[in-house]
Formats: structure tokens, C-alpha cells, sequence
């Protein structure tokens, strides 16, 4: 049984409402509702934790290491494309993560194109709306089973 975290950033508490043509209309708490399915039938752990502020969110990640947690889903939003104190924390604690988002950031405004995250993924998973974070915990549901196999 692996502990997984799914995390959050800004503005992701309002999935459903927000311009849903970039996001679609599914709620984060249908996706976390989904997700948890998923993870207990694979017979994994999985919480989840949404917050607007930066310093939130490296806590949960230092908490994340405290906890021995095996693997993050993250979607930083909006601090994808600048915070370092997130890569930082993600860099320290060395926890292997997903990156998730749902629009495909590398199609949209320039802004957006770049991660500062990414280069420290497992993986990515952008563009299939709240599929995305389906589709990031099925890879790393394999990705367990390889590596415990
Ligand atoms: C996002 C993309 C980010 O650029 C944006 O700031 C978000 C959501 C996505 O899931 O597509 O808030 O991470």
C-alpha cells in the first residue's frame, strides 16, 4: 500500500464555475471523490488538500516528508509558473510527484508555457480536463506496481 498525496493550488477550489472552457465542469470534490476510489480499489492511501496560498502548500509537502507519504499528484495552478519555494520543497523532500493540469499549459499565453516543476516529475499529464488527475493516478498506479515488481 503506497501513501499518496494530491495537491492543489490557487484557485482550484473553484473547479465547476471557473471558465469552464479551459477547466470543464467538473467539481475538485468530484475529482478528489473519484480519485479516492480509485486509489483504496488499487489498495493504495490516498488524501488530498487544496490551498490559495503558497506557504500552504510547502508546508503540506514538509508534512508530506514527515509522514513518509510515497508519492504526490500535484497541480501547482498559477504556482506551476512561479514558485520556486514549491520546486524548493518538492527538491528537498525529494518526494517523486505527478504533475497535473487540466488545460495543456503548453498551448496556451507564453506565461503559461513554462514549469518550474516539471524537470523534477516522474511525469505530466496536461489537456484532458479533470481526466487529467485519472489518468496521472493510473500511471502511477503502474508505475507502483513496476517498481514493486
Ligand atoms: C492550471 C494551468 C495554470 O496555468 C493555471 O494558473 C491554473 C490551472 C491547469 O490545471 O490547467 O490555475 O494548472
Amino acid at each position: 500500500m503506497a501513501k499518496i498525496l494530491v495537491l492543489n493550488g490557487p484557485n482550484l477550489n473553484l473547479l465547476g464555475d471557473r471558465e469552464p472552457d479551459y477547466y470543464g465542469h467538473t467539481t475538485l470534490e468530484e475529482i478528489n471523490q473519484l480519485l479516492s476510489k480509485i486509489a483504496k480499489d488499487a489498495g493504495h492511501a490516498l488524501t488530498h488538500y487544496q490551498s490559495n496560498a503558497e506557504h500552504e502548500l510547502v508546508e503540506q509537502v514538509q508534512k508530506a516528508m514527515r509522514e513518509h507519504v510515497d508519492f504526490i499528484i500535484i497541480n501547482p495552478a498559477a504556482f506551476t509558473h512561479t514558485s520556486i519555494a514549491l520546486r524548493d520543497a518538492l527538491s528537498a523532500t525529494s518526494i517523486p510527484f505527478i504533475e497535473v493540469h487540466l488545460s495543456n499549459i503548453f498551448a496556451r499565453e507564453p506565461e503559461r508555457r513554462h514549469s518550474l516543476l516539471a524537470d523534477l516529475a516522474v511525469g505530466i499529464v496536461a489537456g484532458f480536463g479533470g481526466a487529467s488527475y485519472l489518468l496521472a493516478l493510473e500511471a502511477l498506479v503502474r508505475h507502483l506496481k513496476s517498481r514493486a515488481g
